[in-house]
């Protein structure tokens, strides 16, 4: 969903400031600058959620700017959950490379839209909507997802209520809650930067 490009490409100059619509455009440019290795990176899982993700966006892979695309790979440890989280600028389309995934996005009446997919089959996440997935398979598993922007954002529900910089001040989150300053101190203890 992002602008239209009024040229073949525009390799981003990431040393120059970004301006409403991407980044200025580099040049002279090489093929290298079409091409990205960066998803066949293995990644390391072992962290609480147990999930990594590597992403080929505008700041990574400075080749897409102003194409409209980016994508992701994203590898789970068994029983590894990717959190809730919504992105602003994109719809998501992913695809299992391997292992069996849990899949789930939220409308905004609350419905959530959930399949356990495998290998080869694909899903949608309509743009801004929240999200998450969970490896069900008794293995490792990988997608690979795609977005229509060259960054999309995220907004990851658990670090942006709880981990936020500065806080978000208790009040707000014990109302919101329903609960005590307790629980809201040990969430925010979890996600503190
Ligand atoms: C998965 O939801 C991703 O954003 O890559
Ligand atoms: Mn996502």
């Amino acid at each position: 969903s992002d602008s239209d490009p009024l040229q073949d490409f525009c390799v981003g100059d990431l040393k120059a400031s970004p301006s409403l619509n991407g980044f200025p455009c580099k040049s002279p440019v090489s093929a290298s600058d079409f091409f990205f290795s960066g998803l066949s990176i293995p990644l390391n899982t072992s962290n609480r959620n147990g999930v990594a993700v590597a992403p080929a966006n505008v700041l990574t892979f400075p080749g897409l700017n102003t194409l409209g695309l980016s994508m992701n790979n994203v590898e789970f440890a068994p029983g590894g959950v990717n959190p809730p989280h919504s992105h602003p600028r994109a719809t998501e389309a992913g695809v299992v490379i391997e292992g069996s995934v849990f899949v789930g996005f939220l409308t905004t009446n609350n419905t959530l839209f959930s399949k356990v997919i495998h290998a080869g089959e694909m899903f949608v996440v309509p743009r801004g909507l929240v999200h998450f997935q969970w490896n069900v398979g008794k293995g490792k598993a990988r997608l690979v997802t795609s977005f229509n922007s060259q960054l999309p954002g995220s907004a990851v529900l658990p670090s942006t209520l709880f981990g936020s910089m500065p806080e978000i001040p208790n009040a707000v989150l014990t109302k919101t809650f329903r609960t005590d300053d307790v629980t809201v101190n040990n969430l925010k203890s979890k996600f503190a930067v």
